[in-house]
């Protein structure tokens, strides 16, 4: 079955779906996003995607490009043209096209809406929760706005990449006072020796993800002991568990940092516990 794209008002088969060359996401990574999960035919916290979307929107000065009615019917019409049962829905606006120039385009250029979905089988998922995966630590070398959900992800795309060229999964990012900050492309939790679980605040300096607020209330559900606040590089390798929220991979144990192994190399308890939890406690929208 061949995919489909959305872009700006077309449904396209994904292989002829393009933007503009002169587009600001291309020219200026002028543009924010949103990844949500899809599993067993329901969105998972959309409400909360959709909340965060606007959020970015706004602290960019963006308009949004159609109310979140409609916004919600496009997203669940590309999901079923592309009969994704589990998986993800990708979407993306900037500030459209326009002659290139730093300065805002003119007030009536059209955003740019792009809405893509993929099938994810999730055998992948289960694996890496089986065996948990390696990380290395990175210097943490990100603008001071990570709040905002931009496209602008090239620090992230380079400790990806050093992470895989050292024979690891991803990169967790470690300020200069060695804090824990977040993964690439995921918030960072440990369980600290005593048992409770901590993760760093989300007032600046991260992404305050979406997984990682409904397993807050998968952590209030459960009677965990739960404490938001900052835990340095150290903490975490004398740390329980560690482990990884984002909404590819909704809590993905982490067995190695740096070549050094956490705890007894296994993934833990806690991290399977918040995920047999989470769907259910999450919000579900059918497609
Ligand atoms: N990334 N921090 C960063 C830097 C992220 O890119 C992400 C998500 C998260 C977790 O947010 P959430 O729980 O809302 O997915 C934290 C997505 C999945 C991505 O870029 O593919």
């Amino acid at each position: 079955m061949s995919r489909i794209a959305y872009v700006n008002g077309q449904y396209l088969p994904h292989t002829d779906a393009a933007v503009h060359v002169e587009d600001r996401g291309f020219q200026f990574a002028d543009g924010v996003y949103e990844v949500c999960e899809v599993r067993n035919s329901l969105i998972v916290d959309l409400t909360r995607h959709l909340d965060r979307l606007d959020r970015s929107l706004s602290e960019l000065r963006m308009a949004s490009p159609m109310d979140r009615k409609a916004m919600t019917v496009v997203i669940r019409e590309v999901l079923r043209r592309n009969r994704v049962r589990n998986g993800i829905f990708y979407l993306q606006v900037t500030r459209g096209a326009a002659r290139r120039d730093h300065f805002f385009p003119a007030a009536d250029t059209a955003p740019t809406l792009v809405i893509t979905a993929k099938s994810v089988d999730p055998s992948i998922a289960r694996k890496k929760y089986e065996t948990g995966i390696k990380v290395i630590t990175v210097a943490e070398n990100r603008w001071d706005r990570v709040d905002i959900k931009s496209v602008g992800l090239l620090p992230n795309v380079l400790a990806k990449q050093q992470a895989r060229d050292a024979g690891a999964q991803d990169a967790i990012y470690i300020d200069r006072n060695g804090i824990v900050m977040e993964g690439a492309s995921s918030n960072v939790w440990i369980v600290t020796p005593d048992g409770a679980l901590v993760t760093r605040p989300a007032e600046h300096g991260i992404l305050r993800g979406i997984t990682r607020t409904t397993v807050l209330d998968v952590a209030a559900s459960l009677q965990l002991s739960v404490e938001e606040r900052e835990f340095t590089a150290e903490d975490m390798l004398a740390a329980r568990e560690v482990f990884f929220t984002s909404a590819t991979g909704t809590c993905v144990p982490i067995i190695e940092v740096d070549g050094k192994t956490i705890a007894n190399g296994h993934p833990g308890t806690v991290a399977s516990s918040i995920r047999d939890a989470f769907f259910d406690i999450a919000e579900k929208t059918a497609i």
